[in-house]
């Protein structure tokens, strides 16, 4: 009887240690299951995170890209006054418009020109300058542009642009230099008769005094043509107050020691400037140049470089746009 009893205690320990095993396994199962669930859950969310995160870096490019092809029909105008010792009581309050860098090209069509022109009329002007690059030459069309492959020859945009800016309008008349692009095929001597017979009068290494008295030097492009300062200024005396004009603003310590503003081109203002950071796009004569844009100053010598009103290698700008430059000279108060 006792055997036959401690039989069933057995058995029943037995088939509790195998319920209690059958338990433990199923937890076992279901702790599984669950961390199974929750790393692919998390697998999941990661998953996702990645996609926004990869969403918001796109959006967050693709804003400035898209707006830095909208910047270059974003023309601004800057007004400054510029106080010249012994200036005459008659220049006292003349106005004076620079336009710069035009670059009619496969990528700055003349309506750019055109909307500039207007804009400048609308501002009556006493003077207006032009400060170089007229067109652009073939290479300055990026690699990463068809530009290249599409660019009419050269002179079909300088009569482009020349049908444009024959309609600038300015009582005591329109003056212009030449830039570097503009020696694209070898001389000036092409772009300058466009422009003479557009009624601009261009100035290489020369100088007028304009109806109301200011003495205007013109120098020659630094860097594709030849500077003549000795020309350019003859007759000129350093101590008058006087306009200067030059694309290449590293002409700058050649006027130093004068009574003048120069106003020049040719950097764009680097054209793409990237926020918060030093980076701008320079000419490759300016890589190791401070002189970028706006105002410099040296003894009684002001220089103010244009941001431009075109574009080279993209049609693109950023935090750089193209601008239409008014100086109004004055008096000393
Ligand atoms: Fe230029």
């Amino acid at each position: 009887m006792d055997a036959l009893q401690d039989a069933a205690r057995s058995k029943d320990a037995a088939r509790s240690k195998d319920a209690a095993r059958s338990k433990d396994a199923a937890r076992s199962k279901d702790a599984a299951r669950s961390k199974d669930a929750a790393r692919r859950q998390a697998r999941g969310w990661a998953r996702v995170a990645k996609r926004l995160e990869m969403k918001s870096i796109a959006l967050a490019l693709s804003a400035p890209i898209a707006w830095s092809f909208l910047e270059p029909h974003r023309l601004v105008v800057r007004r400054f006054d510029v106080a010249m010792d012994d200036l005459p009581a008659p220049l006292d309050g003349l106005r004076v418009a620079q336009l710069s860098d035009l670059h009619c090209s496969a990528i700055t069509s003349s309506s750019v020109v055109r909307r500039a022109v207007q804009t400048c009329n609308a501002l009556h002007p006493d003077l207006v300058v032009l400060t170089g690059d007229y067109v652009s030459r073939r290479n300055s069309y990026s690699h990463l542009t068809l530009a290249r492959q599409w660019a009419r020859p050269l002179m079909q945009y300088a009569a482009a642009m020349a049908d444009e800016v024959r309609h600038l309008r300015a009582p005591q008349g329109v003056f212009a230099v030449a830039g570097n692009h503009d020696y694209a095929e070898g001389s000036f001597d092409a772009i300058r008769d466009a422009l003479e017979q557009a009624g601009i009068q261009t100035l290489v290494n020369q100088n007028v005094v304009t109806s109301s008295g200011l003495p205007l030097v013109g120098l020659d492009d630094l860097r594709a043509g030849h500077p003549d300062a000795g020309r350019a200024f003859s007759q000129v005396a350093a101590d008058e107050p006087h306009l200067v004009l030059s694309h290449n603003p590293r002409v700058w310590p050649l006027v130093q020691e004068r009574l003048c503003l120069l106003l020049a081109g040719h950097t764009h203002g680097g054209q793409v400037h990237l926020p918060g950071t030093n980076f701008r796009r320079k000419p490759s004569d300016m890589r190791h140049s401070a002189l970028i844009e706006g105002w410099s100053a040296s003894g009684r010598a002001r220089l103010y470089i244009s941001s431009g009103i075109g574009s080279v290698h993209f049609p693109m700008r950023f935090n750089c746009p193209p601008e239409i430059a008014v100086f109004t000279l004055r008096r000393p108060a």
